[in-house]
């Protein structure tokens, strides 16, 4: 079982994924991350932990189509089983979805559906509800939705400012996140 990280950014999830890797936490083999911008930090985070990494963006490969073509083939190249997104800010095509069925995750830092988007944790936080959380799912054509597998619920105190909620978040998401993953291969490589 090998599987992937696709990121976009800072990759705190993925070096929280690499550590539980490491410590034989999730089973298979962390095999590639992927970034769809070539400064994105988790490409070094990925160095430093020596898992291959790879980065091509949009407009280098010539638009949306021959993007998620090359990302497809790298996948596929790769002999990857099984997809991880982690802070990935892109819609995945419906080529890719379609050739991972039930095999890519996603985390969203709210409690779905309620708060998709870009920005989960402002939204929640801005709306003045007084618990939100992270969700882990199954990743569909639509924007965070696809089946759901896990959520952990986090209280918003009337003391919290929105980088304490973020940071709160994040907490929960580097627990939860590897913990769902290890189950979730674990399961795969018994089916
Ligand atoms: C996380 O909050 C995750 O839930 C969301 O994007 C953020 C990525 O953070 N999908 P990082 O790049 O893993 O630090």
């Amino acid at each position: 079982m090998r599987f992937a990280v696709l990121a976009s950014g800072n990759g705190s999830n993925f070096e929280a994924i690499a550590i539980a890797w490491e410590q034989k936490q999730i089973p298979g083999e962390l095999a590639l991350v992927f970034a769809n911008h070539p400064e994105a930090y988790v490409l070094e985070r990925a160095a430093q932990h020596q898992i291959p990494h790879f980065s091509f963006t949009v407009k280098e490969s010539g638009g949306k189509e021959a993007y998620e073509k090359a990302l497809l083939h790298l996948l596929q190249e790769q002999k990857i089983d099984f997809v991880i997104l982690a802070g990935y800010l892109r819609i995945l095509g419906k080529e890719i979805i379609e050739a991972f069925p039930e095999r890519i995750l996603n985390i969203h830092p709210s409690l779905l559906p309620s708060f998709p988007g870009l920005h989960g944790i402002q939204d929640a936080f801005n709306y003045g509800v007084k618990v939100t959380g992270v969700t882990v799912h199954f990743v569909d054509c639509g924007l965070d939705t696809g089946p759901i597998i896990a959520q952990e619920v986090v209280a918003i105190s009337p003391e919290d400012t929105l980088e304490t909620l973020e940071a709160k978040i994040h907490q929960v998401e580097h627990q939860l996140y590897p913990r769902i993953i290890g189950e979730c291969l674990e399961k795969e490589n018994h089916s």
